[in-house]
């Protein structure tokens, strides 16, 4: 059973990955498993990288690139083990490796650092991540070290150039293919149906954790792996701690309620942020906070197009929102004035999105040199501007204090028109109090 991966797809980006690493070999290793405690595990869940090359689910797994050998593609994996399997489920083993995730050659796991050295020869360059594993550091180390002689003795290089895998790899994982869209869209579209069930179900006396079971568990019932990071629901001035998780309290009357959930579905994430009354109706101040805010990110997403620098929509998002400050008395002098003198970082001190995809803050860089590269049709980012205004400060009108108001969508970049995936979500100030009745 194959349930969430398409192993053409898999063997196809095999082959773009291979191409793009010219001369040099590539050792791609998922991170160890952790249990959360004693002997009680977390389910495990695939490293990015490793799965979007190979779509191999469990831990212990490391994937060999070698070009231009005969063994390009080697998967190091947890052999069978009848007396494991009882515990953790049937594995896949080296004959799976092969058969079914299409490596040239597969070892168990534990052979990794002795293998190493033989296979790395003739590779002068290796992509690899130092960091995440001392003990695995080490193992490459050695195993460079261990066969030094022998190498030179062959004429053969060994790797003493190393480049971090994340430079070639988040350049293909930007540019999403259209299977990748279509699952984004199906994380999108059932994260929006959550969002919708926490804003009718929101009221006076709920408490944040039953708002995020409400969300949590729609991603489940939909067949989700869950959420794709923390949900966060904060309630009144909670809202104002960008990634409040503690979702403890009771909502009150009179109050915002703020919740930043998306779902993963078959190791894709949304990633949705709404901001509604617990009473159901905005108050004045609400209102016109949540204006600003609403009126930032669409101009934002307007920014969503290929050819415009990602920074783009940062610096158009700033503006609006300055400009609602400004107009609200939050901020003083003029709109260029504030925006030179970053006073506004005081209420909005995040950016304004990330690329997204397997990660919610996904792979890929966003800078090309010193300048911010221009979007292309493929990629998928978030857009989310906000506003808190702390309790207790000292330069905002007291009607603002305590409110926090983040609105979140997806979109692909694309040839025309911005495509906004999680537009099912409600969001403008009708509609989202009608969510709330
Ligand atoms: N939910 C995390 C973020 O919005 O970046
Ligand atoms: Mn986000
Ligand atoms: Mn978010």
């Amino acid at each position: 059973m194959l349930p969430h991966t398409d192993p053409v797809a898999h063997a196809a980006r095999r082959a773009r990955y291979l191409e793009a690493l010219g001369p040099a070999a590539a050792l791609i290793v998922a991170p160890p498993h952790h249990h959360r405690n004693a002997d009680a595990e977390y389910r495990y869940r695939q490293a990015s990288d490793l799965f979007y090359l190979t779509g191999w689910e469990d831990p212990e797994v490391a994937a060999l690139f070698r070009p231009g050998s005969e063994l390009p593609f080697i998967l190091f994996v947890q052999p069978k083990d009848p007396e494991r399997e009882v515990w953790t489920g049937v594995r896949e083993g080296l004959a799976g490796a092969r058969e079914r995730y299409g490596a040239d050659a597969a070892f168990p796991y534990s052979e990794l650092g002795s293998r190493l050295g033989t296979l790395l020869q003739g590779y002068a360059g290796l992509h690899y991540r130092f960091g995440d594993d001392a003990s695995l550091d080490e193992s490459l180390n050695r195993a460079i070290r261990g066969h030094a002689k022998v190498a030179a003795r062959n004429g053969c290089a060994l790797p003493y150039s190393f480049v971090d895998p994340g430079k070639t790899l988040g350049e293909m994982r930007l540019l999403k293919e259209p299977a990748e869209v279509e699952l984004l869209r199906e994380a999108g579209r059932i994260s929006a149906e959550a969002h919708v069930l926490a804003m009718g179900a929101g009221r006076p006396g709920v408490h944040e954790y039953e708002v995020e079971a409400i969300v949590d568990g729609h991603f489940r019932r939909k067949g989700g792996n869950g959420p794709g990071y923390t949900t966060i629901v904060g309630g009144g001035k909670n809202a104002c701690i960008l990634h409040y998780i503690t979702n403890r309290e009771a909502l009150r009357d009179g109050e915002l309620c703020l919740v930043d959930a998306g779902c993963e579905y078959r190791y894709y994430t949304a990633d949705i942020t709404r901001t509604w009354p617990v009473s159901g109706r905005f108050s004045g101040p609400q209102r016109d906070l949540y204006q600003v805010v609403l009126d930032s990110q669409l101009a934002a997403i307007d920014c969503a197009r290929a050819g415009r620098a990602y920074r783009d929509m940062h610096d158009v998002a700033v503006r609006v929102l300055v400009e609602g400050m400004v107009k609200l008395g939050i901020l003083h002098g003029s709109v260029d004035e504030n925006i030179v003198s970053e006073a506004y970082r005081r209420y909005y001190m995040h950016g304004t999105g990330h690329w997204l995809g397997l990660d919610v803050h996904d792979a890929g860089a966003y800078w090309h040199g010193f300048a911010s590269r221009p979007l292309e049709p493929g990629m998928v980012l978030t857009v989310e501007p906000g506003l808190y205004i702390p309790e207790g400060d000292t330069l905002a009108p007291s009607a603002f204090h305590g409110i926090g108001i983040r609105i979140e969508d997806d979109v692909l970049v694309t040839t025309g028109e911005p495509d906004v995936l999680t537009r099912d979500c409600p969001k403008t100030i009708a509609d989202v109090e009608a969510a709330c009745r």
